[in-house]
């Protein structure tokens, strides 16, 4: 009976992991330090909320039930989040982490653990909140812990011959326990059957007046429930953020992390210490990344690509061998192989350029496609633009998209050449191998190759006098 049972207790756990497995991440507290009107697990770590950050790493985790606890703000974070899948639970008033812990109580399963987040900590990585939740499977309490040169403020881990005894806030430790550099991460997994117990023993005797989840631990202890401490891999994992100070240098942990990363895999970065990350960048062979580029959404760049000094890239695939030279936006595009951008070029959504494509300083395009080795090179502005292959526009040249009510397409067809400072009032279409004299307003659609004016002729009148400045009185 006893080999049944254990067997039986191996295979709950190997098995059906993802069933015993319950999230619940804090985030009530105001953040009074923050100075702000937001609540604070809605600032932005990295162009995401704090607390988006450690929702993805409960979601990777694949847990039966992610629970929020949110009050400081109204509804303001349940707004934000506007997940489904994510049980908000408002904590109103607040009275502790253990309170908060409590009115998450009624959704818990009791076959299940539960893992302890915090919304304010938001760089916690997945791989070391797995052996925590393993041990706690195991019917034990798992606890993050870590050893700090300068503790203040924390919780101290209180050891009797080795064994995790108790936790003891700051604001209640002795003199000699205050001395204890193990603190408290606030990170713990707990099996759920104890929690009704447990969380209805908490008392808020104590210097701030609230119930503590941290004294679940002595409970644990003196129910002979093992409490097991792990340390993350990192400080970083740990790390809260009370002040906009903390913000900001969570902020430039996470970007030199990226840029580590990006280092390890191949990639040139001029310098790792200037570059920004706020969302995912894929990077092919012998990509060179120069100073100061903001990376947003999801980047894709090919093998070989050079992205330039101060280039903005959002939501862009970018092909094989392009050159994006500096200061250039990009947004919501995707481009060909071997594409020339830049300097000063602003590529807006809707974009789709062939292979090697040139885009030159000074020249917006949206929504249009550019068909193969076409250039736009100088000062243009080319809207809801289909371009063929080979095409040159000049200098200058501007499809008038919009009537002031509605937005129309300008067609361009291959290898048309547009002479410099052109106006295209759409919708019109320019037919194949087309030219257009420079300087010229088209309003209707110009036949396949031959050339097309709209201008005045130049005459020249002789004799013709400036005018003279007049005298002063
Ligand atoms: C807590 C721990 C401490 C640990 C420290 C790590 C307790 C009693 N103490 O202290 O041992 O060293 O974290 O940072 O748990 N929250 C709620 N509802 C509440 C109170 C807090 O949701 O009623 C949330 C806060 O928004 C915050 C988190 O819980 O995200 C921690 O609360 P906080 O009051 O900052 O606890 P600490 O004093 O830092
Ligand atoms: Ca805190």
């Amino acid at each position: 009976m006893a080999a049944f049972s254990i067997y039986n207790q191996v295979l709950i756990s190997s098995n059906d992991m993802a069933q015993a497995l319950d999230i619940i991440i804090l985030a009530a507290g105001k953040g009074t330090r923050m100075l702000s009107e937001r609540p604070k697990v809605l600032h932005e770590l990295a162009g995401k909320a704090l607390l988006q950050h450690v929702l993805d790493t409960a979601k990777a985790l694949d847990p039966a039930l992610i629970c929020v606890v949110y009050g400081y703000g109204g509804e303001a974070v349940p707004q934000a989040i506007a997940d489904s899948s994510i049980k908000m639970v408002k904590q109103e008033p607040q009275l502790g982490t253990g309170h908060a812990v409590q009115q998450v109580l009624p959704h818990l399963s009791e076959k299940h653990v539960t893992l302890v987040l915090y919304g304010d900590v938001p760089l916690i990585n997945r791989e070391t909140l797995r052996p925590l939740i393993r041990v706690a499977q195991d019917n034990k309490v798992s606890l993050l812990t870590i050893e700090m040169e300068n503790p203040q403020g924390y919780g101290r881990i209180i050891r009797e011959g080795g064994k995790v005894k108790r936790i003891v806030e700051e604001k209640d430790a002795s003199p000699e326990e205050r001395r204890v550099t193990e603190v408290n991460t606030g990170i713990m997994v707990l099996p759920n059957r104890f929690l009704p117990a447990w969380l209805a023993a908490l008392k808020n005797s104590n210097a701030q007046g609230e119930y503590y989840l941290t004294d679940v631990i002595s409970l644990a202890a003196s129910a002979g429930v093992e409490v097991v401490t792990a340390h993350p891999a990192h400080h970083r994992e740990v790390l809260g953020v009370n002040s906009k100070g903390q913000l900001a240098q969570l902020e430039r942990m996470y970007q030199q992390e990226h840029a580590a990363r990006l280092l390890d895999s191949g990639v040139t970065l001029l310098d790792p210490q200037r570059i920004d990350i706020r969302g995912e960048l894929v990077c092919g062979r012998d990509v060179v990344i120069d100073v100061n580029c903001l990376f947003e959404g999801s980047v894709i760049l090919g093998d070989g690509v050079k992205v330039g000094a101060n280039c903005v890239l959002r939501d862009v695939n970018i092909g094989r061998e392009c050159n994006i030279e500096p200061f250039s936006l990009l947004e919501k595009a995707s481009r060909g192989a071997g594409c020339r951008i830049g300097p000063f070029a602003r590529i807006r959504p809707g974009t789709q350029l062939a292979d090697e494509v040139h885009i030159g300083n000074f020249v917006e395009v949206k929504n249009s496609q550019v068909g193969f080795n076409s250039k736009i090179n100088h000062l243009s502005y080319v809207g809801d633009a289909t371009v063929g292959s080979r095409v040159n526009v000049g200098a200058g040249t501007i499809t008038c998209n919009y009537d002031g009510a509605n937005k129309h397409r300008t067609v361009i067809e291959d290898g048309a050449f547009i002479g410099s400072d052109t106006q295209l009032v759409a919708p019109v279409k320019v037919g194949k191998g087309a030219t257009i004299g420079a300087g010229s307003t088209i309003t209707k659609d110009t036949p396949a190759g031959e050339l097309t004016l709209s201008r005045a002729k130049q005459i020249s009148i002789s004799g013709w006098q400036r005018p003279l400045k007049k005298a002063k009185d």
